[in-house]
């Protein structure tokens, strides 16, 4: 399955597509992750987008179209994968298009997760992610057992740069502008599936799971 998460910061579009990874047995191609490890390897691209994301701006198209069509080149995508936080805006969506069409290998579905905009501002600040293995907690909705370590791994958690209040309010802006349009963009295409991102994070995945039809 090709899957197009969409859905505005803080919506739970991570929180779904880590589960649905192991689902469908497919990768999460997530740009804000790989922008995330090149800004913590100090690399060029990382220096020149950290900048870009601590003001909640978006990356120049031209560098995340780049590493998307290099990532799905990959061997582990013949079998579909899940994009999240990628496309961003229609000259992504539309060079989506094009790089698939010369794969034969066309979008199968657009998932928009939706979530009222004044629950997103206390998801994002409340969010804590481990810096090794990268599972997601949140101090008000799901606490880790122990603060400050993964349940899982055991790992540190940590806050993002951007999840500060300023941010924030610029990362749902930039979503509104730029974002939003791509629901249109899809429903034209007869690809657009919808799901209401609020209530338990299980609800929520097993209500994706029927949409997609297992
Ligand atoms: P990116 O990393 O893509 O961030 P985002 O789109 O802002 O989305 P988030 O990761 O903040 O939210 P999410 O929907 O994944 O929510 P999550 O599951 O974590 O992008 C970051 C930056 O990188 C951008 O601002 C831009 O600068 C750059 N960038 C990335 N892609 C780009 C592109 N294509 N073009 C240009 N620039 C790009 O959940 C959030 C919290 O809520 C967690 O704590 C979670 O535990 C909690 N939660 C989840 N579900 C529930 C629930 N049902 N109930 C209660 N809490 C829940």
């Amino acid at each position: 399955m090709r899957l197009v998460l969409l859905g505005a910061p803080g919506a739970g579009k991570g929180t779904q597509a880590k589960k649905l990874i192991d689902k469908f047995g497919i990768p999460q191609i997530s740009t804000g992750d790989i922008l995330r490890k090149a800004v913590a390897d100090g690399t060029p691209l990382g220096k020149e987008a950290k900048i870009i994301m601590d003001k909640g701006e978006l990356v120049p198209d031209s560098v995340v179209i780049g590493l998307v069509k290099e990532r799905l080149a990959q061997d582990d995508c013949k079998n579909g994968y899940i994009l999240d936080g990628f496309p961003r805006n229609t000259a992504q969506a539309e060079e989506l298009d094009k790089v698939l069409s010369e794969m034969n290998a066309p979008l199968d579905v657009a998932l928009s997760v939706d979530v009222d905009k004044n629950d997103l501002m206390k998801r994002l600040t409340g969010r804590r992610t481990c810096k090794g293995c990268q599972q997601m907690f949140n101090i008000h909705f799901s606490p880790p057992k122990k603060d400050g370590v993964c349940d899982k791994c055991g790992g540190e958690l940590y806050q993002r740069d951007d999840d500060k209040e300023e941010t924030i309010k610029n990362r749902l802006d930039v979503y509104e502008k730029s974002t939003a349009p791509l629901i249109d963009y899809y429903s034209n295409k007869g690809i657009l599936k919808s799901v209401e991102g609020v209530g338990s994070i299980d609800d929520i995945f097993n209500k994706i799971c029927s949409i997609l039809g297992s």
